[in-house]
């Protein structure tokens, strides 16, 4: 949510204003000093009489009413008995739209919420709940059922997510609908007693996406501006469930058809960064400001509960005059408003509340921590998190068994987010801390439907995999306390079932059909199409992906400290594919090929036996399943420029809206990168030696791009830059509109086309892009601004026109292949998240896919990696490139060429086969779990990385 809170605008909170007592009538007093807040019949107000000695119907009601709140107070939420599916039934179930029929998914492999479950098995389910889950050899029947032989497929319990922000905030994005921060400077930092449950709408489509990715459960919290947001809620991801199948929130709710008062409830807290930015306060002021919120809620608590003791004694004990005494003289010092208002907080310090807070750094979970003892609050998990694998003895020495709801891989969106480290997942875990991955969904890039991605990056850097299966099912279930429901395919739980087309951890696992509450959600037509270009043989293995190779220090000191001289000779033998020109490919299958290097130049690369005598004296590195790939190429309008997203003195800075495009102030890439970071670390590990890297702008304007090396190995003196000026960059729709200048969309447009026309004879940069010397880069989404973009093109055929973004691309593939426009695809896992692309394809299995889309229609187009910290994501590259060809049918060494030389072709640059940067790899760079060995760069011949690592 750090983009809605991204704005410095924000005013800063008046004072706190306490509003004036109301007047307090002794019922009102009662009631409220128990929080009941709805309870009262206006008839009683006419009885009231506190004169009489004797009780009056309403007072002893009110006793009574008071003696039951105390007792409810004490009570944990219900746990229903799991044992056998007859025990329970699933509430949300409905028997007019419910599930109908009974259904058994026959020959499953499945993993139940804990582990795989050895033998196949058959799964019976009905009226939401599943009812048996048996070995498949014993082929159970039922008269009547629905029966789908899935021949072995694997299915899983409905993922959970326990971070999603989706409902409050409906596709397409609109600021009217943002209704996930309660940010009223009237309210201040603390809004505990708001519910996220009143934002909901339910007609969210992205609940829709969402589930066609397996999530069929999420917590919805407030945003984390707020030191204590609000209250969440748990829903399931199915639109118009209930009877009437009409948008009603009610009915998403996961305890739809559960008594109110047996639901359970979560606060959303904030530490570090985000309240401190929006209240101006420091952290100081932040933990004093919700100390003394937690003080008068204990301060509260206390009253409640001598209430409840004296009530309760004299109720057993009383006679008329006291009790009657005990009602009139309760506290008057509470108003109605006051319970309202620290309801919330009560409830945490009687563990009526799961505490989730947004915190990422030592210091702040310390403090989190230190405040819950001093209040005697437990907390259920911190989420973000992304600094606990610094601490984790800190975090589990707190005895609160806290869950790390995080991220696998995104990170550097700000300094509390700049520790985050792909091997987190892997080091919480081994010291017992229990981790759950989770989206924090509205944005295209936190979009829950790849919630399962996460788990894969996990299992890729060393999450065993149960447990990144775990941590999208079962843990999060257990964290919130619904794991007697959901996080587990068991007999009684809840039938959300989710059936996949290969090993879940596998690039591009996809639902073929998910059931909530026992009902299909998807269209089986739909999911047919969306597939269509999908060759089926991957699917049929079983096996999780491999998880990363690893190297001790001391074999990588050995291996690096010979090959990084210059002039040095090794040479790599077990490679299977090879995807570098002019050398053998693929190994025979019974064989593998060997490659002898000698100063960056391919000396043999063939079977052993035909490179052994040239392979003499050099040291040897092994491989198992090696593959040599080109350098890949970014376009990144990050990397080098920006360390972490927004903070400004880590970076060369953004260019405003208001600047103009007058050629004399033109901002260059190449005169504001740095050659280091966190970002090219990432870069490296995912085999991506060069990047072109575009000026940051918020606006119209952007400037020249420059293409850097990653290696981190040369400086802007020595060579760093390999091309001063690759292309000049322009951004058109939404996202760019100025204020003041270029306030529409249709001046930017006009502006290009002024640009392009003035500067055509003139002998500037932008007349090299006029001309077509140089590439135009026009960051566009929507499929109208793409459209004008064709139609500049059409009368301006000179240019080197090229697009950047591109979600609408798709719908006007057709016309660009025409154009002959190529397309740099940052939407390749894109959504219809803004409205300017509220027509773009969610992808399998609710659409075919982008790049299935382009392929068939013929138009050139890369891939790279595009948005906020994309620099986090860097690394993915290659496995964005193994997602696309799975939909687009594309052969490995197309997946390839569209991260390397299709990027090379449509920037313009000149790169000769010969002095190209190649990357080995153990392990096939399509598929989660391999890594680079070591890279060669094409020019000097010397060895750029040896065995790179992320942290
Ligand atoms: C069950 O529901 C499905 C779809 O919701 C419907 O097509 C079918 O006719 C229903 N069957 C019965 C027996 O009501
Ligand atoms: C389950 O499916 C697998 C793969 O198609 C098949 O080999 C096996 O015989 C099937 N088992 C049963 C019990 O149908
Ligand atoms: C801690 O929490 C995790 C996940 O919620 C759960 O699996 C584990 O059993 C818990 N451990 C203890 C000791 O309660
Ligand atoms: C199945 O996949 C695993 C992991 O990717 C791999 O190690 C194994 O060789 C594959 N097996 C077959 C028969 O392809
Ligand atoms: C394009 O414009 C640049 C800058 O004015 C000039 O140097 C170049 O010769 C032109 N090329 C063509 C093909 O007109």
């Amino acid at each position: 949510m750090y983009k809605q809170l991204d704005s410095e605008a924000i005013p800063p909170p008046p004072r706190r204003q306490y509003r004036p007592k109301l007047p307090v009538s002794i019922i009102t007093t009662i009631l409220f000093i128990l929080g009941i807040q709805f309870v009262i019949l206006p008839r009683y107000v006419y009885q009231m009489s506190p004169s009489e000695m004797r009780l009056t119907q309403f007072q002893l009601d009110a006793l009574d009413e008071g003696l039951r709140k105390c007792q409810a107070d004490r009570t944990p939420p219900i746990q229903y008995p799991v044992t056998t599916a007859s025990s329970r039934s699933n509430a949300r179930w409905n028997p007019s739209t419910g599930q109908n029929d009974t259904i058994i998914l026959r020959n499953v492999t499945l993993f139940d919420g804990e582990k795989i479950v050895e033998n196949a098995v058959d799964i019976v389910f009905k009226k939401g709940i599943i009812e048996s889950v048996s070995d498949a050899a014993q082929s159970i029947l039922i008269p009547g059922a629905n029966v789908f032989d899935l021949e072995g497929k694997y299915v899983t319990p409905g993922l959970v997510d326990m971070h999603s922000h989706h409902l409050t905030n409906t596709w397409p994005l609109l600021s009217s609908t943002s209704d996930t921060n309660e940010m009223n400077p009237a309210f201040g930092p603390l809004t505990p007693f708001v519910r996220i449950v009143d934002s909901l709408k339910a007609y969210d489509y992205a609940t829709t996406v969402i589930a066609s990715g397996g999530v069929t459960t999420s917590l919805i919290l407030p945003g984390s501006a707020n030191i204590m947001g609000g209250e969440a809620v748990v829903v399931k991801n199915v639109l118009k469930s209930g009877d009437n199948e009409e948008f009603v929130v009610e009915e998403l709710l996961l305890e739809h058809g559960e008594p109110v008062e047996n639901r359970r409830r979560y606060m959303k807290m904030a530490c570090g960064e985000n309240p401190r930015r929006v209240y101006k306060h420091t952290r100081m002021g932040n933990a004093y400001i919700f100390r003394k919120q937690m003080e008068r809620a204990k301060e509260l608590k206390d009253k409640q509960d001598t209430w409840c003791l004296k009530a309760a004694a004299l109720k057993e004990n009383g006679n008329v005059a006291a009790i009657s005494s005990f009602l009139d003289s309760a506290s008057k010092d509470e108003s109605a408003t006051d319970y309202l208002e620290f309801d919330s907080s009560i409830a945490m310090l009687r563990g009526k509340v799961g505490i989730n807070v947004h915190c990422y750094e030592p210091e702040d979970f310390e403090d989190m921590i230190k405040h819950s003892k001093e209040f005697g609050f437990r907390i259920q998990a911190f989420h973000h998190a992304l600094s606990a694998w610094q601490v984790p003895e800190m975090i589990k020495a707190s005895g609160e068994n806290i869950t790390i709801a995080t991220f696998s891989e995104f990170g550097f969106y700000k300094k509390e987010a700049y520790e985050a480290n792909l091997w987190a997942g892997k080091i919480l875990s081994d010291h017992g801390v229990p981790i759950a991955y989770k989206s924090d969904h509205v944005e295209p890039e936190t979009n829950a439907k790849y919630l399962l991605f996460q788990a894969a990056t996990g299992h890729s850097f060393h999450v065993p995999e149960l447990l990144a299966l775990q941590s999208v099912t079962s843990v999060p279930a257990q964290s919130m306390q619904i794991d007697h429901r959901v996080g587990y395919a068991r007999p009684g739980y809840d039938a959300d079932l989710v059936v996949w087309d290969s090993h879940p951890l596998l690039v591009g696992a996809t639902a073929l059909q998910v059931y909530i509450d026992g009902k299909p959600t998807l269209d089986p037509k739909k999911v047919e199409e969306s597939l269509s270009s999908v060759q089926v043989t991957s699917s049929k293995n079983l096996s999780a992906p491999i998880m990363r190779k690893t190297v001790s220090a001391e074999i990588k000191e050995e291996l690096c400290s010979k090959v990084e001289k210059a002039g040095t000779k090794f040479t790599v033998t077990g490679i299977r594919n090879s995807y570098l020109e002019g050398h053998a490919a693929a190994a025979a299958a019974s064989d593998s090929l060997t490659m002898v290097v000698d100063s960056g130049k391919i000396l043999c690369f063939d079977s052993s036996s035909k490179c052994a005598s040239m392979s003499a004296d050099s040291p040897i590195i092994t491989l198992e399943n090696g593959h040599v790939l080109p350098g890949l190429t970014a376009v990144s309008a990050q990397l080098g420029l920006a360390e972490i997203t927004t903070d400004s003195a880590t970076s060369d800075g953004e260019l405003k809206k208001t600047a103009g495009a007058d050629p004399k102030h033109i901002v260059y890439a190449k005169y504001g990168v740095h050659l280091e970071g966190r970002g090219f670390a990432r870069a490296k590990i995912g085999g991506v030696t060069r990047s072109i890297t575009a000026p940051m702008s918020e606006g119209f304007t952007s400037g020249v791009s420059t293409g850097i090396k990653t290696s981190g190995k040369k400086t802007i003196l020595n060579g760093g830059i390999f091309q001063d000026d690759v292309a000049v960059h322009f951004s058109i729709g939404q996202e760019s509109k100025g204020t003041d200048s270029l306030p529409t969309i249709s001046s930017e447009i006009s502006t290009l086309r002024e640009i392009i026309v003035e500067n055509e004879k003139k002998d500037n940069i932008y007349g090299k892009a006029a001309n077509g010397t140089i590439p135009l880069v026009v960051h566009a989404d929507n499929e109208y601004d793409i459209m004008q973009l064709i139609k500049i093109k059409q009368e301006y055929p000179q240019l080197n026109l090229v697009i950047y973004g591109g979600y609408g691309s798709p719908l006007v593939a057709k016309e660009l292949a025409e154009a002959k426009i190529p397309v740099i695809l940052t939407a390749n896992r894109g959504a219809p998240a803004a409205f300017e692309a509220k027509n773009s394809l969610p992808g399998p299995p609710l659409s075919r896919s982008p790049a299935a889309v382009l392929t068939e229609a013929g138009v050139k187009y890369a891939l790279s990696i595009f948005g906020e910290a994309e620099t986090s994501h860097i690394h993915n590259i290659p496995i964005e490139a193994g997602w696309a060809a799975k939909y687009a049918g594309l052969s490995a060494k197309q997946a390839v060429n569209l991260v390397s030389r299709n990027v090379e072709d449509i920037m313009g640059l000149d790169v000769e086969e010969t002095k190209r940067d190649f990357v080995v790899w153990e392990g096939n760079p399509l598929e989660f779990g391999a890594s680079v060995v070591l890279g060669v760069d094409g020019e000097d011949g010397m060895v750029s990385m040896c065995w790179p690592e992320s942290n």
